[in-house]
C-alpha cells in the first residue's frame, strides 16, 4: 500500500474533529480549514494532518510519494447519498418531449418515465445492466465521487429489484468507492398491480423486504412519497416493514406536491427525506421540531430542479431554520442524466443560495451521513479514509462552484490510491 505525503497544500479543507458526524444551520458555513497544510496517509486512511508551520518531520521515508499541493486545494471527496445510477437506457426521447412542452407528469402518464425505464431494465441481462452502470461510476470517480448509494426501483417485479440490487452490490465489491445500496420498489405502481395497489405493497412488504434483509442487498428502504404515486400511508406500511428488518428510511418526499410526506418520514425515523423542491411552512415546521440528533438530513438535488425546470428547494429557510442539508446528483435516465456533482455544486451556491463552504459541507460530512458512512469519509480526519481531491491550481474555494462548468479537479485519491493523477502526483 502506497504512503503519502501531501505538503504545501494551500488549504486542506472540511477538517472535522474527531467525531463530528454532521453540521447542521449555522454550523454548516464554518468550515474547518488549515491553510498551508501537509497531510500523511497510510494503509489507505489519513494518518495525520497539521499546518506546515508544525510539520514534525517524518521518520521513515521508505516507500512514500511526496505530492507538492502548492496553490492547490486538498477536499474530502464528494459523497453522492441519492443516485439510480443501474438502469438499462437513457431516455433523450423524453427529454427532447419535454423541449416541446411535455411534463414530467405528462410523460408518465403516456407510459414514459419510470414504467418506460421498468420495461426495458427486466429484460436486460444482469452483466449488461453492471457493464453500464460501472462506466458510469468510473466517469463518476473521475469528477471527484468517492462514495454512492444506489437504489433499485426500476425492476418492480420480485425478480428484477432483485436484480437490480445484485449489481449494485458487484459494483460495491469490484469497484474501489464505497457503495450503499437501497430498495426503492415502492417507486412506481406496475401495471401488472393497477387494479390492486395494495397487492403490490405487499409484496414489497412482506416478500422482498425480507428477502433483501436476509441476503444483506440493502441498507435502506425508499418510497416515491407523492401524487399519482404512492401516498403518505402507503409510505409508512413500507417504512414499518423495513424497520422491522433493520433498514431505515431514505424517501423521495415533495418533489412535486406536499402530501405528508414530510411528517410520516420523521413519525418514521428517516434518515434522510429527499427533494423537497416544495415545502409549506408546515413542513419547514415539522422539520424544526426534531430532536437535532433525530432530524432527518434534508438530502436536495438541484440538478433535478435544473433538468425538469421545477422549483428549487427552499434550501436557505432549510439551513436558517438550524437544519442539516445534504445535497446529491439524483443521477438517473429520467430527470438527471448526470452524475456530477461540480454541477451539483455550483447549482447549490446559484440557484440555492448556500455559500460555498455550505455547499462543500453539505456534499462531504453531510452527504457522508445521509448514508451513514460519515465515521469514514465526510473530512479530513486522522483516521478516516484518505479518499479526497486535489484540485488544479485555483485562486480561492469560491471559484470552484463560480466557474461552472469547467473541470477544476486534478488528482481524486480514493482509499490512498490515485484513482485520477494529474499534475500535482508527476
Ligand atoms: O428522483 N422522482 C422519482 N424518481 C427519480 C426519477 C426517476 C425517473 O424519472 O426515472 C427522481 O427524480
Ligand atoms: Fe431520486
Amino acid at each position: 500500500m502506497p504512503r503519502l505525503l501531501i505538503k504545501n497544500a494551500k488549504a486542506l479543507v472540511g477538517t472535522y474533529p474527531t467525531g463530528v458526524r454532521r453540521v447542521s444551520g449555522a454550523e454548516m458555513a464554518k468550515l474547518p480549514m488549515i491553510e498551508d497544510g501537509w497531510m500523511l496517509v497510510e494503509d489507505g486512511r489519513i494518518a495525520a494532518i497539521g499546518p506546515m508551520s508544525d510539520f514534525p518531520g517524518i521518520s521513515d521515508w521508505s516507500g512514500l510519494t511526496v505530492i507538492d499541493a502548492s496553490g492547490r486545494y486538498v477536499l474530502p471527496g464528494w459523497c453522492d447519498p441519492h443516485t439510480h445510477t443501474v438502469f438499462a437506457a437513457p431516455r433523450e426521447e423524453e427529454f427532447v418531449d419535454k423541449i416541446k412542452g411535455l411534463s414530467y407528469q405528462e410523460i408518465a402518464a403516456r407510459g414514459g418515465g419510470i414504467l418506460n425505464s421498468a420495461m426495458k431494465l427486466r429484460v436486460l441481462d444482469e452483466e449488461a445492466l453492471f457493464v453500464q452502470a460501472k462506466a458510469r461510476l468510473e466517469d463518476m470517480m473521475r469528477q471527484g465521487t468517492v462514495a454512492v448509494e444506489i437504489k433499485s426501483g426500476y425492476g418492480l417485479t420480485l425478480e428484477s429489484e432483485l436484480k437490480m440490487l445484485r449489481v449494485a452490490r458487484r459494483l460495491k465489491l469490484e469497484l474501489p468507492l464505497q457503495v450503499k445500496t437501497t430498495l426503492l420498489a415502492a417507486h412506481a405502481l406496475p401495471p401488472e398491480f393497477k387494479a390492486d395497489r395494495g397487492a403490490y405493497l405487499d409484496l414489497i412488504c412482506t416478500e422482498l423486504i425480507p428477502r433483501v434483509a436476509e441476503g444483506g442487498l440493502a441498507d435502506f428502504v425508499d418510497v416515491f412519497c407523492e401524487t399519482n404515486y404512492f401516498t403518505a400511508a402507503e409510505m409508512e406500511r413500507v417504512l414499518e416493514a423495513g424497520a422491522r428488518h433493520g433498514l431505515s428510511g431514505k424517501v423521495h418526499v415533495n418533489q412535486f406536491t406536499s402530501i405528508g410526506g414530510v411528517q410520516a418520514a420523521i413519525a418514521h425515523k428517516a434518515l434522510s427525506i429527499d427533494h423537497l423542491e416544495v415545502m409549506t411552512d408546515a413542513d419547514i415546521d415539522a422539520l424544526a421540531a426534531c430532536p437535532v440528533a433525530e432530524t432527518p438530513l434534508a438530502t436536495l438535488l438541484p440538478s433535478c430542479s435544473f433538468f425538469l425546470r421545477i422549483p428549487y428547494a427552499p434550501a436557505r429557510a432549510i439551513i436558517d431554520r438550524g437544519l442539516p442539508v445534504a445535497l446529491a446528483s439524483d443521477h438517473n435516465p429520467g430527470s438527471t442524466p448526470s452524475g456530477n456533482l461540480n454541477l451539483v455544486l455550483s447549482l447549490a451556491c446559484i440557484q440555492l443560495r448556500m455559500l460555498p463552504e455550505e455547499a462543500i459541507a453539505a456534499l462531504t460530512l453531510n452527504a457522508a451521513a445521509a448514508m451513514r458512512l460519515d465515521e469514514e469519509l465526510g473530512g479530513l480526519t486522522a483516521g478516516k479514509r484518505a479518499s479526497f481531491i486535489i484540485t488544479k491550481e485555483v485562486p480561492s474555494l469560491a471559484y470552484l462552484p463560480y466557474a461552472f462548468g469547467t473541470d477544476h479537479i486534478d488528482t481524486v485519491i480514493i482509499d490512498g490510491k490515485p484513482f485520477r493523477a494529474g499534475a500535482a502526483l508527476q
